[in-house]
């Protein structure tokens, strides 16, 4: 649909769209000539959306705040999974992996060779020396938030405590590729570069994605690639950047029995933090800090 420089734009600012999304639109289309990939509309969040979104992530981050002053040796990740479950219903929110696709709890807790997705259990015991991911996704009034961090319990050895160290910074490379007017493959290539150059491997089967409306949205965001490729970011585009990094082979395999747990090939340890973030006019914003 063309929209004439009068009317009013299609992001329901209430502007003209020549005082508003025109010129935005224009350098898209450039691009798009150029044979570049452009997002679509539906990407682009309005001001409404963008402050629902933010207010899912004070309640996504309330939750990993919480669980970070509690996490202890001892403690079973069912444990973990029921502080989670009963902060985000009394803050008004819904957990959003529960029940979605089958999965069976409020948040995913993976432990060690665990890449991701694992399932809280009063089975699992944290114990000493254990790298943990919990990996939380909130809806508030609709909207969508995901973010997750590690944990350490106990003593854990240098090793582990190295690739914890460097899974984060794989995300904070990738935060800084992350620019309006660039590309998605900036954001992989960074990650890429700093976990290969300290001798581990990239996840390739699992990404981040974009965020907001729902809780995996397009684009898929590769946490490995060349820079100037893939999806133009702009402004408005809400996503996830949560490198999944192993201290061997990037090879994973699903755990059978539960369908769901993802888990290293060669039983390397595996680690990861994650962040949503929005696309401005002038660089980034961390919405799940
Ligand atoms: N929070 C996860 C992500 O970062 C999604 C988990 S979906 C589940 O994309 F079903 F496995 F919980
Ligand atoms: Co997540
Ligand atoms: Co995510």
């Amino acid at each position: 649909m063309n929209l004439n420089r009068n009317d009013l734009c299609w992001c329901k600012s209430g502007l003209k769209y020549k005082k508003c999304h025109l010129e935005f639109d224009e350098r898209l289309d450039n691009l798009k000539r150029k044979g570049h990939i452009v997002p679509t509309r539906k990407l682009i969040k309005t001001k409404d959306q963008i402050e629902g979104i933010k207010k899912s992530a004070q309640v996504n981050n309330g939750i990993l705040d919480l669980i970070s002053k509690n996490i202890k040796e001892g403690m079973t990740t069912e444990e973990i999974d029921k502080l989670a479950y009963d902060y985000t219903i009394s803050n008004g929110a819904i957990p959003a992996t529960l029940n979605y696709d089958g999965y069976p709890k409020s948040l995913c807790v993976s432990i060690n060779d665990e890449v991701c997705h694992g399932i809280p259990s009063k089975d699992v015991i944290l114990k000493n020396g254990d790298i943990v991911n919990v990996d939380v996704t909130t809806i508030l009034n609709g909207y969508y938030s995901d973010a997750s961090r590690m944990f350490m319990i106990g003593e854990v050895n240098d090793e582990a405590k190295k690739l914890v160290q460097v899974a984060k910074e794989c995300l904070n490379k990738g935060l800084e590729a992350a620019k309006p007017w660039g590309f998605l493959g900036d954001i992989g290539a960074a990650i890429e570069e700093h976990a290969k150059s300290n001798g581990y491997s990239v996840v390739r089967d699992f990404g981040g994605h974009g965020i907001g409306l729902d809780i995996h949205e397009e684009p898929f965001v590769f946490h490995f690639g060349k820079r100037g490729t893939d999806m133009v970011l702009a402004p408005g585009m809400v996503f996830t950047i949560e490198p999944m990094i192993n201290a061997g082979s990037h090879e994973i395999f699903i755990d059978e029995n539960d369908g769901w747990t993802v888990l290293t090939a060669d039983g390397s340890l595996s680690a990861q933090w994650e962040h949503t973030v929005l696309v401005t006019e002038d660089g980034i914003e961390i919405i799940s800090k």
